[in-house]
């Protein structure tokens, strides 16, 4: 199977005169009508980019068969590339996450447990607590005992029953660890991510940001950092996200692993936490509160699409569309601005790719896979973005 598109002439042509067909929130219509269009063009041509490549039989096939390959990959592959990612962000950050720099650690969703083994290996003084609902088989970190705990639990589910008697979610680093005081971490890793479960309603993967967030709101220590895997979709949530982080951090970067190149998604990473009490306090009671509210929603017949539901929901912090869009965009385009730009180009240099193996054998091969017939497997036109929320 081929790509609809023939070359990469008339694929840089179709992306110069398209417009953005797929549907927006209102939030990210307001990027889109911001005065000065330059601004907001990485997100517009990757509006425009996306739908053409998850349409395109020829880059389904490519990705089905990327996915199935992936399927068949050992877990060290998959721990030795978020060692990496985890290396190159602290190498980004001037080695903050190495040389003992980190003390106690507390890694969400640390399966199969890159980062976690990374920073054991990094620290030897370390001290680590994970947790993720499915157990990884035979990882090293089993072997870790004394230095680190592995919990299999749901994050969301865990949450919610703290909210229900009315406490807050303290992570102890252990059992024994008798301590039990809140913000004691001097990292915490929000990485949970629904991986390779289908399609996942939004307001379960919106519990689940959620939940993580608060539980890095109580759980880092003052001047503590923070590792956040983020959806880069700028939903208003997201900004109202970015907007909690940004006042209980003194910075916040983005950065692309290589593990996402083509989703959209990165990695915020937030250091010198600086919230007070009174901070995570307030921040607390509205993400409990909506936490509260997603679970009577999850209840409800047909409880929606993300777009109707952006604009039923109350919003995070009480604020209006307006107001939440004023206070943040300038810092939702600061730190999206770069992802936006590398997702483009690998959704582009993707697309190209495929163009060119199809062009050099076109006749022996009906298709980039050598094979005239798509592979079986999940073909639900996600393309390249399977596992974003759109
Ligand atoms: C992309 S992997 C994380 C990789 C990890 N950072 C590493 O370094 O190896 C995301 C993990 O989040 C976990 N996860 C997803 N939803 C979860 C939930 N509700 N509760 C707990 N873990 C969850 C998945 O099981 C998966 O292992």
């Amino acid at each position: 199977m081929t790509t609809a598109i023939t070359s990469i002439a008339e694929l840089n042509v179709t992306l110069r005169r398209a417009r953005v067909t797929i549907p927006v929130t209102s939030f990210e219509q307001k990027f889109l009508d911001l005065p000065d269009k330059s601004v907001a063009e990485p997100f517009r041509r990757l509006l425009i980019i996306k739908p053409l490549s998850r349409n395109d039989p020829g880059v389904i096939e490519f990705c089905n068969k990327q996915r199935e390959r992936q399927q068949t990959q050992q877990t060290s592959f998959y721990v030795e590339r978020y060692q990496r990612t985890i290396a190159a962000i602290s190498q980004d950050q001037g080695g903050i996450f190495e040389g003992n720099r980190v003390r106690r650690f507390f890694d969400l969703g640390y399966s199969p447990g890159g980062f976690s083994s990374w920073l054991l290996n990094r620290n030897p003084s370390a001290r680590g607590v994970g947790i993720d609902k499915n157990a990884s088989e035979g990882s090293m970190l089993e072997n870790e005992a004394g230095r680190y705990t592995i919990r299999t639990e749901d994050i969301i589910t865990l949450v919610l029953q703290s909210v229900e008697n009315g406490e807050d979610p303290i992570i102890p680093l252990a059992a024994n660890d008798g301590d039990g005081s809140a913000n004691h971490y001097d990292l915490v890793i929000a990485g949970a991510f629904p991986v390779g479960e289908g399609h996942i309603e939004w307001w379960i993967r919106l519990q689940l940001v959620l939940s993580q967030l608060l539980l890095v709101l109580i759980n880092t220590t003052q001047g503590g950092a923070s590792i956040i895997l983020v959806n880069t979709k700028p939903f208003c949530w997201m900004a109202e996200e970015i907007g909690i982080l940004r006042h209980s951090f003194e910075q916040l970067t983005a950065k692309k692993g290589d593990t996402h190149k083509k989703s959209s998604s990165c990695y915020l990473i937030c250091t010198g936490f600086r919230a007070s009490m009174e901070d995570v306090q307030k921040y607390g009671a509205w993400i409990k509160k909506m936490l509260v509210r997603l679970q009577a929603r999850s209840r409800e017949e047909g409880a929606g699409r993300v777009f109707d539901a952006e604009l039923t929901m109350p919003t995070i912090s009480g604020r209006t569309f307006d107001e939440i869009f004023d206070s943040e965009h300038q810092k939702v385009l600061e730190l999206f601005t770069e992802p936006w730009n590398i997702q483009y180009k690998a959704l582009k240099g993707m697309f190209e790719n495929i163009i060119s193996k199809n062009a050099a054998s076109p006749t022996s091969a009906k298709s980039f896979w050598g094979s005239a017939s798509a592979p079986a497997g999940r073909n639900r036109g996600a393309g390249a973005d399977s596992d974003s929320w759109l």
